[in-house]
């Protein structure tokens, strides 16, 4: 029997229209506090998404489940298709497909700029130490910082430790990264700095969630924004909608605050 082209069957194992991020249903409690309340969020491949929402909303808590420093009660977190198993060494690669930057750097303390980002890919992807340091070297001169990478973390300002911070998740390759507020701890004249980095990761096409008060990134930037309040998703819309028309009580009064000050 003849085969011919279109007998062929190829099985795309992750099919393009699988979100890149996937939660469906997802709670989570602290205690008494329902601190996540039935949490449906898809993001697609490219998209930045943007989570606005006043302070203990759960935005963070929302960040730390999708790569599950954070257990869930019930629901169900897919990254790329595949979805969050409980622990082991599946976890373990499904977290580092998952880069996080924090608002406070979290970079190592005791270790050179050049060894905080060589470290994890030489652990984790296996790579050479030759190979990690000149990708590392690379990705520091794309954020700016390549003539620091002798120095020690508090020797830097901290802009540019957030910049070395997103360097750090670069080098692993993530599929997407969070970011947790990158831009609050650091003084006015740095943050720029971190968004123009941010902003060019964006058009570069890469998956971000983005937890921030940056409303010009948000608007700029974002494909979609995200309202939280009281543990639940309360609007999800483009960023000319939600800024220009918010829906609810509660969104207009967080924008009369944050845009009033
Ligand atoms: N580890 C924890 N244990 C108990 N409660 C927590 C913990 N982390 C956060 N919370 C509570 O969960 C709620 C959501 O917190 P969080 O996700 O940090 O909000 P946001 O980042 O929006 O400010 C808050 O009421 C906070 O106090
Ligand atoms: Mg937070």
């Amino acid at each position: 029997m003849e085969t011919t082209g279109s007998d062929v069957q190829v099985k795309d194992p992750t099919p393009r229209d699988v979100p890149m991020i996937s939660m469906q249903g997802v709670n989570k409690h602290f205690g008494d506090l329902h601190v996540l309340k039935d949490i449906n969020l898809e993001v697609d491949r490219g998209q930045v998404i943007v989570v606005l929402g006043p302070s203990g909303s759960g935005k963070s808590t929302l960040c730390r489940t999708i790569n599950r420093l954070e257990p869930i009660d019930s629901g169900t977190i897919a990254i790329d298709g595949e979805v969050l198993p409980e622990e082991g060494r599946k976890l373990a690669q499904l977290r580092s497909d998952v880069g996080m930057v924090f608002q406070s750097f979290n970079l190592f303390a005791h270790k050179t700029i050049l060894e905080n980002v060589t470290l994890a890919p030489m652990k984790v992807r296996k790579k050479s130490k030759a190979e990690a340091r000149e990708r590392a070297m690379a990705l520091l001169e794309r954020v700016g910082v390549a003539n620091q990478a002798d120095k020690y973390p508090a020797q830097l300002s901290g802009g540019q430790q957030q910049r070395v911070a997103i360097a750090r998740s670069l080098a692993m390759d993530p599929k997407v990264i969070l970011f947790d507020e990158p831009t609050s701890a650091l003084d006015p004249e740095m943050i720029n700095e971190v968004l123009n980095v941010m902003t060019s990761l964006a058009r570069e096409g890469m998956t971000m969630l983005v937890v921030t008060h940056e409303m010009g990134f948000a608007r700029g930037a974002a494909h979609r924004v995200v309202f939280m309040d009281g543990g639940a998703i309360v609007e999800s819309a483009e960023p000319a909608e939600f800024f220009g028309n918010p829906k609810t009580d509660r969104a207009k009064d967080f924008l009369s605050k944050i845009l009033h000050h």
